[in-house]
């Protein structure tokens, strides 16, 4: 295959996987680093690079986990809670091997709106890379990660646009 047929597969081959259907078998570093680093060749107007990702894995993520499901609780009213909702809150991020914190940082140098195409364009990067190494990723941008203070920093011109997912398919 030439290089325009091999893209043309992975551009179609690409999609959402979830965590459900993750392996339990481990992302290899060397992959991982393959992942973040296509991120970091997406377009970016004046040069901004206004993507800041953070990389949760092992404890970090059993932490991460464990707020998400803590915010969930304190900002649902008592009769909109769901137990269900709750608990997946948690398995989501315990299955999935790596979860990536999609933050944009607004440099004021350009229009807010195309810091956030930037960021979006890095993360196609990444779900590419992901489905050209059979690994499967999606996108999560759950309103909850707005009130995220322990596991993740977030600047006054920041903004968290949710999660990358990533987990193996074998
Ligand atoms: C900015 C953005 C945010 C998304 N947020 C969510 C989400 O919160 N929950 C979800 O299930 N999927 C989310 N997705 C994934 C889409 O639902 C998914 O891309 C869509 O179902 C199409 O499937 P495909 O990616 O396999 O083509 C998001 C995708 C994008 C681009």
């Amino acid at each position: 295959m030439n290089k325009a047929e091999v893209l043309k597969e992975i551009i179609e081959q690409r999609r959402s996987i979830f965590p459900k259907d993750y392996s339990d078998t481990e992302i290899s570093q060397e992959i991982l680093d393959e992942i973040l680093h296509s991120a970091t060749l997406a377009p970016n107007h004046k040069r901004t690079k206004p993507w800041r990702f953070t990389i949760f894995r092992g404890e970090e993520k059993a932490k991460l986990a464990l707020e998400m499901q803590s915010i969930y609780k304190s900002t649902q009213s008592e009769t909109l809670f769901l137990e269900k909702k709750y608990n997946d809150i948690g398995f989501k991020i315990n299955k999935a091997d790596t979860v990536v914190s999609i933050v944009v940082n607004f440099s004021g140098m350009v229009p807010e709106w195309e810091e956030i195409a930037a960021v979006s364009m890095a993360v196609q990067n990444m779900y590419l890379t992901c489905t050209a190494n059979n690994i499967g990723c999606y996108w999560s941008s759950p309103k909850i990660v707005d009130h995220l203070k322990e596991s993740l920093t977030i600047e006054e011109n920041q903004k968290c646009l949710g999660f990358l997912y990533v987990g193996n398919m074998d």
